[in-house]
C-alpha cells in the first residue's frame, strides 16, 4: 500500500514555528471542512469507517497518535507525531485512529462537508464495496 505523507515547511524563526497549508497547492483538494479531536479518552479508538468520496489530510498538531489504514487487502499503521506532517487518506480506505497521547490534538482537513450518507460503517460492507469497484 502506498502511504502518502506530506511534509509542510515550517516557517521557523526566533519566535517559533508557523505552518501554512494551502488548498490545491500543498494538498491535492479544496478544503470544505476542518475538524479536530482532543481530550481523547485513554485507550479509545475512533474511526472504524471508510468513505465513498471524502478525501482527508490528518495532522497531529500536538502529541501523537496512530492511524491504521486498511484498503481491504493490506493494512498499514502510520504514526503521526510531528505537527508539520500530514497523512493523506483517500476514500475507500478503512481507518482507525488510536493510541492517542493524552495531549494529542488530531486535526483533519476534509474535501467535503459532513455527510452521513458518505460513510461506510460496516466492515463487511466495506469489503464488498472495494471488491465491487475492483480495487
Ligand atoms: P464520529 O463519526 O463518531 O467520529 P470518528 O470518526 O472519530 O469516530 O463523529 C462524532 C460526532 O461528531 C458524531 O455525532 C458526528 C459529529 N460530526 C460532525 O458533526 N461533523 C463532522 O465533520 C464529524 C467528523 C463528526
Amino acid at each position: 500500500m502506498e502511504i502518502k505523507m506530506y511534509t509542510f515547511e515550517p516557517h521557523g524563526d526566533a519566535r517559533g514555528q508557523l505552518v501554512a497549508v494551502e488548498a490545491n497547492k500543498d494538498i491535492p483538494f479544496e478544503v470544505k471542512r476542518v475538524y479536530y479531536m482532543y481530550d481523547t479518552t485513554p485507550g479509545v479508538a475512533r474511526g472504524h469507517h471508510a468513505h465513498k468520496a471524502l478525501e482527508q489530510i490528518l495532522i497531529c498538531v500536538h502529541g501523537s497518535c496512530k492511524i491504521l489504514l486498511d484498503n481491504g487487502k493490506e493494512k498499514e499503521t502510520v504514526v503521526l507525531d510531528e505537527p508539520n506532517k500530514g497523512l493523506y487518506i483517500s476514500s475507500d480506505m478503512w481507518r482507525v485512529m488510536y493510541d492517542f497521547s493524552p495531549d494529542a490534538v488530531l486535526m483533519v482537513m476534509a474535501s467535503t462537508y459532513y455527510e452521513e450518507s458518505d460513510y461506510i460503517r460496516d466492515y463487511d460492507e466495506f469489503l464488498k464495496y472495494v471488491e465491487s469497484r475492483g480495487e
